[in-house]
C-alpha cells in the first residue's frame, strides 16, 4: 500500500517469503513505519473505528446467515429462533442491528471530518470519491438488511424505496418488475436481497483496501492542511497511532455496548416485531434513522421524479465537491466565513433528518423545501463562492510550527505566526 518500510528480513522464512511475496513489508509499509502527520487529533481515529465494525459486521452477520432462512414463510420466525433458542443469538443479532447504526453514526462523523478539513480537496479527490462509493454500498447494505427479518417496516420500506424507480420514464414499471423478481416485494424479492447484503460487505471491504492506498499515496491529511514537510513533521504509525486509534475503538466499543445491552431496540421500529402483512400498510412509514435525511429531501418535492432526482443528486454532488470547493486553503480551521458555513449545513443536515421522521404534510413539506435548498446551495452557491470572497486566516508554514505554537487542532494562529521551527 506504500512502499515506505525500510524492513529489511531476519529470518530465513522471512527472507524466502519476502522475496516471493512481500507481504510483511507491505504491512510494515502501511501500518508500521509509515510516516504519518504527528497532530492527528481523535477525529482521525474514526477511519480505524470504521474497520472495527466493518470486521464486526462481516463476523456476526456470516454467523447469523448460518440460522437465518430467506423465504417469505420462514424469515420472521427464523430471526425469532436466533433471539430466543439459538446460543447468544439475541447477542449476534443485536450486535449486528446496532452495529448498522454505529457504522453510520461513524461515517457520518468521517465523514463530516472530511468536509471541515478539506480532506477531500487535491491531492485526496481519489480517496474522498472512493469514500462517496463505500457510503453508496453501506447505504444499499442496510437497506437490504433491514428487509431481511420480514417484519412490517421491513416489508413496506422496500415497497415505497423500490417503487420509486417507478418514476424513471418509459422503463419504471420495467425496472421494478425486473427488481422485485415478480409483480410484488415476495419471495424472489427477498431471496435476492439476502444474496446481496451477503456480497455487498465483502466489495466494501474491496473498495476500503482502495480508499486506504489512496490517502497512503498522498499522506494523510492533518488539521493544518499544511502537507508535511520535514521528518518533525510527522512520526511512525506505530505505535503512535495504533494506540491511540485502539483507545479510541475501545471507548467506541462502550458506546455501542451501552446500546447493545441496555436499549438495544431504541434505534428500531416496533412494527418490525409485526410480521410483514401486504394487506395491512403501517401508519408511518419511516426509514431507519441514517436515511431520513435523504428521506426528507425525496419528499421535499412534490414530483416523483423531481424528489428521486435530488434525492440521488443529493449523494452524486458528493463526487463533484472536490472540484467545487474553490478555496486555496484546504483546512476549515483557517477560513472564518466557511466555519459559519459549515456548521449551518451540519444544522440543516440534522434539521433533514428530524423533517425526514415527521409525516410528509404541511408546514413539515415546506421545511424540508427551504432545508433541501440550503444543502444543494452549500455545495453549488457557497463553496464555488466563498474561494473567491474569503479572506482566509494566515496558515502555519509546518505542522511543527502549528503544533509549537499550540495550535495542533488547526487554532488560527493569528498574524503574527512563529518562525519556522528546526
Ligand atoms: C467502511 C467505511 C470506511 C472506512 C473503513 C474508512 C477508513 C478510513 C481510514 C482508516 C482513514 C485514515 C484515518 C482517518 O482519516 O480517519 C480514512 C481516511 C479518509 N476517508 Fe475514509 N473510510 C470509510 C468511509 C469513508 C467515506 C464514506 C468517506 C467520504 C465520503 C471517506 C473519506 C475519507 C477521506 C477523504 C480520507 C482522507 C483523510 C486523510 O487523509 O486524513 N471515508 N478512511
Amino acid at each position: 500500500m506504500a512502499g515506505h518500510s525500510n524492513y529489511v528480513p531476519q529470518s530465513a522464512a522471512a527472507k524466502w517469503l519476502e522475496s516471493r511475496l512481500p507481504v510483511i513489508s507491505l504491512v510494515r509499509g502501511s501500518f508500521v513505519d509509515f510516516p504519518t502527520p504527528k497532530n492527528l487529533n481523535y477525529f482521525w481515529t474514526f477511519g480505524g473505528i470504521l474497520f472495527f465494525i466493518l470486521i464486526a459486521q462481516i463476523l456476526t452477520g456470516v454467523v447469523l446467515a448460518m440460522h437465518y432462512t430467506a423465504s417469505t414463510t420462514m424469515a420472521f420466525d427464523s430471526v425469532e429462533k436466533i433471539m430466543r433458542d439459538v446460543n447468544f443469538g439475541w447477542l449476534l443479532r443485536y450486535l449486528h442491528a446496532n452495529g448498522a447504526s454505529m457504522f453510520f453514526i461513524a461515517v457520518y462523523i468521517h465523514i463530516f471530518r472530511g468536509l471541515y478539513y478539506g480532506s477531500y480537496k487535491a491531492p485526496r479527490e481519489v480517496s474522498w470519491i472512493l469514500g462517496v462509493i463505500i457510503f453508496l454500498l453501506m447505504m444499499a447494505t442496510a437497506f437490504m438488511g433491514y428487509v431481511l427479518p420480514w417484519g412490517q417496516m421491513s416489508f413496506w420500506g422496500a415497497t415505497v424505496i423500490t417503487n420509486l424507480f417507478s418514476a424513471l420514464p418509459l422503463v419504471g414499471e420495467s425496472v421494478v418488475t425486473w427488481l422485485w423478481g415478480g409483480f410484488a416485494v415476495d419471495n424472489p424479492t427477498l431471496n435476492r436481497f439476502f444474496s446481496l447484503h451477503y456480497l455487498l460487505p465483502f466489495m466494501i471491504f474491496g473498495v476500503v483496501l482502495l480508499h486506504v492506498w489512496a490517502f497512503h499515496t498522498t499522506g494523510n491529511n492533518n488539521p493544518t492542511g499544511v502537507q508535511p514537510k520535514s521528518k518533525q513533521d510527522t512520526v511512525p504509525f506505530h505505535p503512535y497511532y495504533t494506540v491511540k486509534d485502539l483507545f479510541a475503538i475501545v471507548v467506541f466499543m462502550i458506546l455501542f455496548a451501552y446500546f447493545v445491552f441496555y436499549l438495544p431496540n431504541y434505534l428500531g421500529h416496533a412494527d418490525n416485531y409485526i410480521e410483514a402483512n401486504p394487506l395491512v400498510t403501517p401508519a408511518h412509514i419511516v426509514p431507519e434513522w441514517y436515511f431520513l435525511p435523504f428521506y426528507a429531501i425525496l419528499r421535499a418535492v412534490p414530483d416523483k421524479l423531481g424528489g428521486v432526482v435530488l434525492m440521488f443528486g443529493a449523494i452524486a454532488v458528493l463526487f463533484i465537491l472536490p472540484w467545487l470547493d474553490t478555496s486555496k486553503v484546504r483546512s476549515g480551521a483557517y477560513r472564518p466565513l466557511f466555519k459559519q458555513f459549515f456548521w449551518i449545513f451540519a444544522a440543516n443536515a440534522v434539521a433533514l433528518g428530524y423533517l425526514g421522521a415527521m409525516p410528509a404534510e404541511g408546514i413539515y413539506v415546506i421545511l424540508s423545501q427551504i432545508c433541501t435548498a440550503i444543502y444543494f446551495a452549500y455545495f453549488l452557491i457557497v463553496l464555488p463562492v466563498l474561494g473567491f470572497l474569503e479572506k482566509p486566516n494566515p496558515v502555519p508554514t509546518s505542522i511543527s510550527e502549528s503544533v509549537l505554537k499550540g495550535g495542533g487542532s488547526g487554532t488560527p494562529l493569528g498574524a503574527a505566526a512563529a518562525p519556522e521551527t528546526k
